[in-house]
């Protein structure tokens, strides 16, 4: 059951409600032990000596799965992967987040599916990456060194039509992870290649860092070229780029982001629509030689 149990503990020296009890159980968020709401009984937190309750809600344990899907090509030793998270957080059904890059890639994996190129292709739906980027992590390091060096790229799309897009594509010179982190040498050619696509289609975009904040990261950390594309999140839209853009300053990009209103009407057709044809024609063009992130 998910039901919080109330415990009692002894406030030794809290200074702040908003602070965390140091050994105080938390309920899990997610997989992810957080200290809850602390209430007093009639006296002040400040206070030492006074009792504190938190609510904690018991872990659970669950099963999700990798789902990997191959189409050999002529070339068996040059991989190109391009991924995309499947799970959504419990609170909403998680359809620009990341149904969104999860139906794109599935459309190219289907439009390619009779066709024999001449590198092997690799589609990976991450599992529990709003647990902390598990499956996706738990992938690479399952990897023999052998089997990581065949792969020559992954391109990683995480939220690609949210509401009041931007077009955003990982940057190969920004990186925190929190601390700065080296993106391997190849990335570049990635996002060059989405960025002259959006230029030819006369498509605005801007570069967004890479933060470790999706499903790329095991790549990047294994030497793996990686890029993406990012429409945005909980950030807010600036008046400048409402001016490039369109849509509503003031609000963020995806004001349903990890919401219960993340459903089918929480993605933008046109944006799904531009970054759909694009991931198709990365991975088109990837899958008939790499030589540019290769050197
Ligand atoms: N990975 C985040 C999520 O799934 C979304 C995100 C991607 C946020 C990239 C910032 C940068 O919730
Ligand atoms: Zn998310
Ligand atoms: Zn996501
Ligand atoms: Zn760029």
């Amino acid at each position: 059951g998910n039901t919080p149990d109330r415990e009692e503990l002894l406030v030794a020296d809290a200074t702040s409600v908003d602070e965390p009890i140091p050994g105080a159980p938390g309920p899990v968020t997610h997989g992810i032990p957080v200290v809850g709401a602390a209430y007093a009984d009639g006296l002040a937190l400040s206070q030492a000596g006074s009792t504190a309750f938190v609510e904690v809600l018991p872990a659970e344990t669950r099963t999700d799965h990798n789902v990997i899907a191959e189409l050999p090509g002529s070339n068996p030793d040059n991989v190109v992967m391009a991924g995309a998270h499947l799970d959504s957080v419990n609170e909403g059904p998680g359809i620009n987040d990341n149904g969104s890059g999860s139906a794109a890639i599935l459309e190219t994996a289907l439009m390619m599916a009779n066709s024999k190129p001449e590198n092997t292709l690799r589609f990976g739906w991450w599992a529990a990456e709003e647990q902390g980027l598990v499956g996706s992590a738990d992938y690479v390091a399952g990897l023999p060194e052998a089997e990581r060096n065949r792969i020559a790229l992954y391109m990683n799309y995480d939220m690609v039509g949210s509401p009041n897009y931007i077009q955003m594509v990982y940057d190969a010179d920004q990186s925190t992870f929190p601390a700065p982190v080296a993106i391997p040498e190849g990335s570049t050619a990635i996002e060059d290649l989405y960025e002259s696509y959006y230029t030819a289609i006369a498509e605005p975009y801007d570069d967004t860092e890479f933060s470790g904040r999706s499903d790329y990261e095991a790549f990047i950390l294994a030497g793996i070229p990686s890029s993406g594309l990012f429409t945005g999140a909980e950030e807010i839209k600036t008046e400048e780029q409402a001016a490039i853009w369109g849509g509503t300053a003031g609000e963020a990009f995806d004001p349903d982001y990890h919401a219960a209103g993340d459903t089918i009407g929480n993605v933008d057709p046109r944006a799904l629509e531009v970054n759909s044809d694009l991931i198709a024609f990365a991975m088109l063009t990837f899958a008939y030689s790499t030589e540019t992130v290769n050197g």
